[in-house]
């Protein structure tokens, strides 16, 4: 694997997602980026002291297993922090969350070839000693703020890049996901309305108790 370590980027997802013919996973992790990017075009604060990476993997499942990515990075996550003597759950389908809190935002950016996932990229922003903006206070949590201490930022992200290549069972996922059995409110497009949620499918579609199956990538569930 092919690490690259630097001082500041725009957003490590976009370096990997640029590189024409990359023959080996690679690992991309910068001190700040200045343009990160988050799920459905929004943008990512990344100031220092945060773990900010992207690993690209090259042919790392088939296409029918693709949420197999998003379960493993989100689990990878998880046993990171426990690493470090902190709870986290995740908010389906990735978002890792801690007290309530956002902890890490994860964007998976993968590229399909017939039956295979080509090329995957996994973008992992964890809030470790950064700051957390005044603006987001309400929403998210430092690693930092929840130990009280600072914790060695290289230590971390190298937990985290062992835990990504340990395999994930979607049993465990289960185990760490929060409102499973719970009523949460689902944000569409064009509406927004209460729902249970059943269970998420092996496919990471999510099931509500009227038996309505539902796609990460067209909708957003909150409490
Ligand atoms: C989200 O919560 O919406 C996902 C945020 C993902 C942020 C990470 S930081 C490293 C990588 N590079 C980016 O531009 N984004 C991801």
């Amino acid at each position: 694997m092919k690490t690259i370590s630097i001082e500041s980027i725009d957003s490590t997802n976009t370096y990997l997602k640029k590189l024409k013919t990359p023959t080996e996973d690679t690992v991309i992790i910068a001190k700040k980026q200045t343009g990160g990017r988050g799920t459905k075009g929004r943008s990512f604060i990344c100031e220092e002291g945060g773990v900010y990476m992207s690993l690209l993997r090259l042919y790392p499942c088939k296409a029918e297993n693709s949420f197999s990515i998003m379960m493993n990075s989100a689990v990878a996550v998880v046993k990171t922090l426990s690493a470090f003597d902190i709870k986290a759950k995740i908010k389906w389908p990735n978002d890792v969350i801690v007290n309530g809190k956002k902890i890490c935002g994860i964007l998976i950016e993968n590229v399909f070839e017939g039956e295979y996932v080509s090329r995957s990229i996994v973008g992992i922003g964890l809030n470790v000693n950064n700051p957390i903006a005044d603006e987001i206070k309400d929403i998210a949590i430092s690693t930092k703020e929840v130990l009280g201490k600072e914790i060695s930022v290289e230590t971390v992200t190298a937990t985290l890049i062992y835990n990504l290549y340990q395999p994930t069972t979607y049993e465990e996922y289960k185990k760490h996901l929060l409102y499973l059995g719970e009523e949460v409110t689902v944000i569409t497009q064009k509406s927004t309305y209460k729902a249970l949620i059943d269970d998420i499918m092996p496919n990471g579609n999510l099931k509500t108790s009227e038996g309505e199956i539902l796609s990460s990538a067209e909708i957003t569930i909150r409490k």
